[in-house]
């Protein structure tokens, strides 16, 4: 069945719950739109995607979700510009990997038309919560979990599809501090670190605690093996630059496609900055820090964008950034999100207008 944005279903909530919120002061993701695209499969196939106000879920203490963890997710943004059009960024992109996510956690995939329909539709009704402040956007989270019971360890019959969306600002405030990561591992060859599946991220928390703990932000990811190559910084890619080179690690099992990664590579190029898509040791990152060729690290990612380190830790010692006058970051997020807010020409095509 082909889904049109006619044949969803929309419930509006009685009251709205905007004027409770203060858009000059947005938090990341703590804040819900009013309402939720629901989607359910049974039967074998995805039901008729609905509108519904944003409300709790009902479950059976038995579904495979909680003890499993089947469950995966997206995270994507709607932009408003100075015309109050909204625009997305890349949506198909998230699409797809959702549905990679899906395959590798033996859930069922979510055709395209219900997946952008569905959010299409729930953005119409909820346009209003779509921030209009410089560096605000509306948060938007797909996500699949099993609903389908029993304590049998196979794949659950019966699933949940949501988009759920969250006014938000800034994702770090500050300065970001981080601390390579020696011990734990955020995924393995053959695993699932290159799916976004809830439990990569609950593997995640314990370490970064204890990072927190020594007063970092976040962790970052070396690989399982060795522990000599730089993955990942938190949940987001992660960018060198060692005199006026970029640097990124080849995605793998282990490290997430990222969007926003796949895009500063390109909008790189076109800046003529030189990209290495290559393994990046921790020993050469140290030894760029000592030399001083190391110029700037920084994260990239949907929520965080672009996220400058500040300072990284190895072994007990912390190692300062400095600071850049023909900052790297500032000119890829500076491009990045003039086209995601349609303040720039988009050469590459990837805004998507709702
Ligand atoms: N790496 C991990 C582990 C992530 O969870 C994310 C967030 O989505 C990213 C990287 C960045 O990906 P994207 O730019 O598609 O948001
Ligand atoms: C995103 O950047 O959208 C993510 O999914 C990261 C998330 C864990 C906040």
């Amino acid at each position: 069945m082909n889904i049109t944005e006619q044949k969803i279903s929309i419930e509006k909530v009685k009251q709205s719950k905007i004027n409770q919120v203060d858009f000059d002061n947005l938090s990341f993701g703590s804040v819900f739109a009013d309402h939720m695209l629901v989607c359910d499969y049974k039967n074998g196939k995805w039901e008729a995607p609905k509108v519904i106000p944003y409300q709790p879920i009902v479950l059976d203490p038995s579904s495979k979700i909680f003890h499993y963890g089947q469950s995966i997710f997206e995270g994507m943004k709607a932009y408003k510009d100075a015309n109050n059009d909204t625009w997305l960024f890349r949506p198909l992109e998230n699409q797809k990997r959702l549905n990679v996510s899906a395959k590798r956690m033996a859930i069922p995939e979510i055709p395209e038309d219900y997946f952008m329909e569905g959010l299409k539709t729930l953005l119409k009704v909820d346009e209003q919560w779509i921030p209009k402040n410089e560096g605000s956007s509306l948060y938007i989270r797909p996500f699949i979990f099993a609903t389908g019971q029993g304590f049998h360890a196979s794949p659950a019959n019966e699933y949940k599809f949501i988009i759920s969306c969250a006014p938000s600002g800034a994702y770090f405030s500050g300065k970001v501090k981080v601390l390579i990561e020696e011990k734990y591992s955020r995924s393995a060859n053959g695993g699932v670190g290159f799916a976004k599946a809830g439990g990569n991220y609950a593997g995640q928390f314990y370490p970064t605690q204890l990072a927190v703990a020594k007063g970092y932000n976040q962790v970052i990811w070396t690989d399982d093996n060795t522990h000599e190559y730089i993955e990942e910084a938190g949940a987001m890619n992660i960018f060198i630059r060692i005199n006026d080179t970029l640097i990124t690690g080849p995605t793998s099992d282990r490290i997430l496609d990222g969007i926003t990664r796949k895009s500063i590579l390109e909008i790189a190029k076109d800046e003529n900055i030189k990209t290495e898509v290559r393994k990046i040791t921790v020993a050469e990152v140290i030894a760029a820090a000592k030399d001083g060729s190391l110029k700037e690290m920084f994260g990239a990612g949907t929520a965080a964008v672009i996220s400058p380190i500040a300072t990284f830790g190895y072994r007990d010692v912390d190692y300062d950034l400095p600071e850049n006058e023909d900052s790297m970051a500032t000119k890829l997020k500076k491009r990045i999100t003039d086209i995601q807010y349609n303040k720039a020409e988009d050469p590459f095509g990837w805004r998507y207008k709702v």
